[in-house]
């Protein structure tokens, strides 16, 4: 090329949810079964799309509008009906030109983090969800800067660590929430909400609130932004169907602007996020249409409340099965579809169970390995290679963490025992590796790559 095409010094992120799919495939193509848990797609789990949601899309397929262009900023009667749902919880008020569209709520997070000045850092839990870790990496080139999401406090953040944060670093422009968050499905509770607002406004930042799983909530209760930001504390809040329908092939998500009237420069960044949307003429139409009939039909609120009952039956299934494995700590969350385990094992004295290897998995594992993996890539490699289970390696989470993650949305109720079992079988396996670790595998890229 004439001219480097890739910016200098730009942070690169792994994004493995999609990354450790290339290696279920390659045994897959092998003969082996996987199971995959590595990604939140309740339809690639089984779950089947009701008669009448499909219905009250062939209406809209019927309707021409649904295959032309629509106004920038999104249907109009669709953001009315969706402004008027959040004033409905009776907190932050706004109008349906707080309201903007995308092509799912990944578009979303890019386009705003993207027109951020470069300096302007958000503060952002750890773990985080890699849409928002990955585009603020490249965005700024510059290390995370991150709150901790406490695993022996429930995930609880330290609203202590948010401030001296918040108050030694002056780049810090706003701090990201995820709520209920993912990958470990907590709840923040409302007065933690209103910890977080209550800083915001003390230091002049906006709140970044994405509540893609607002209304998937199995266990406590869901606080949302606009119940404690008031009438002060400029926020954008982002959701979208992908979930909650679930349609994740729409690529239909929005963004809600609080509070633009607390602050100018605010305002006219939602109106720069606004005008620059103008530049791409829209999102998907026809998802957009169909959001009023969909959450207003008779049936809505039975299925919401059908897919949280099964949650919370995979939930306690979960607890029962894995609750009780030593050096493993399942906690509840409560909301989203996912389950982190956490673990302290991914040091040097915990490893593979080499004697139960054949030479093909370990030699597998050990091609997998680089020298920069985190410690758990070895857990989640061997969950993979050795019982067919496809995780998340939490430390994918822009986390110091270990552990994985996987889903509750396995929909057949046979094969997600299977998995529960093969993890329980693969976990207990991995503590009772003697110590310390064989002579033969000390020398190995394995034990190699644990400590690095
Ligand atoms: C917390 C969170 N935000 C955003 C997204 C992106 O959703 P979408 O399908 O609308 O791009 C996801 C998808 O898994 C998510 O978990």
């Amino acid at each position: 090329m004439r001219h480097t095409l890739l910016p200098a010094g730009k942070g690169q992120s792994d994004y493995e949810i999609r990354g450790i799919v290339s290696k279920g495939f390659q045994l897959e193509s092998k003969g082996h079964r996987i199971f995959w848990e590595n990604i939140g797609d309740p339809v690639q789990k089984g779950m089947k799309i009701p008669a009448w949601m499909k219905e009250v899309i062939h209406h809209e397929i019927d309707n021409d509008s649904s295959y032309a262009y629509c106004e920038s900023k999104g249907v109009p009667s669709t953001r009315q009906f969706l402004a008027d749902k959040t004033n409905s919880y009776g907190g932050t008020q706004i109008t349906a030109d707080d309201i903007t569209f995308f092509n799912g709520l990944g578009d979303a997070i890019a386009r705003v983090y993207g027109l951020l000045d470069p300096t302007a850092r958000i503060l952002m839990p750890s773990p985080t969800y890699p849409a928002h870790s990955g585009v603020e990496l490249s965005r700024t080139g510059k290390p995370l800067i991150q709150y901790r999401l406490d695993p022996d406090n429930n995930w609880m953040p330290d609203i202590g660590e948010i401030r001296s944060q918040v108050e030694s670093n002056p780049d810090i422009t706003a701090i990201l929430i995820i709520n209920p968050d993912n990958p470990t499905g907590t709840l923040f509770p409302e007065y933690v909400l209103q910890e977080i607002c209550d800083i915001a406004e003390e230091f002049g930042l906006f709140i970044i609130c994405d509540e893609i799983y607002e209304n998937l909530i199995y266990d406590g209760k869901m606080t949302r932004l606009c119940e404690v930001a008031g009438n002060k504390v400029p926020a954008i809040v982002m959701k979208g169907i992908s979930k909650e329908f679930p349609w994740p092939g729409s690529r239909c998500g929005w963004v809600e602007y609080y509070n633009r009237s607390a602050d100018a420069e605010f305002d006219a960044f939602c109106r720069r996020v606004d005008h620059v949307k103008m530049t791409e003429v829209c999102s998907t139409t026809l998802p957009q249409l169909v959001i009023p009939a969909m959450m207003t039909h008779p049936e809505y609120p039975q299925w919401l409340k059908t897919v949280n009952t099964q949650l919370k039956n995979r939930m306690d299934k979960v607890r029962l099965v894995l609750g009780d494995i030593p050096g493993f700590t399942i906690t509840s969350g409560g909301g989203a579809f996912y389950v982190t385990v956490q673990t302290n094992c991914c040091d040097m004295n915990y490893s593979v169970p080499y004697q139960r290897l054949t030479d093909e998995q370990l030699d597998t594992i050990r091609s997998w390995m680089k020298p920069q993996s985190a410690a758990d890539y070895k857990l989640v490699y061997y969950l993979l290679c050795v019982y067919g289970v496809c995780v998340v390696p939490l430390s994918g989470f822009a986390t110091k963490e270990c552990g994985f993650r996987f889903t509750l949305l396995e929909q057949d109720e046979s094969t997600f025992n299977e998995i529960l079992n093969r993890l329980q079988l693969a976990l207990s396996q991995w503590v009772s590796v003697p110590k310390p670790v064989p002579a033969h595998a000390e020398s190995s890229e394995l034990s190699m790559a644990v400590t690095t």
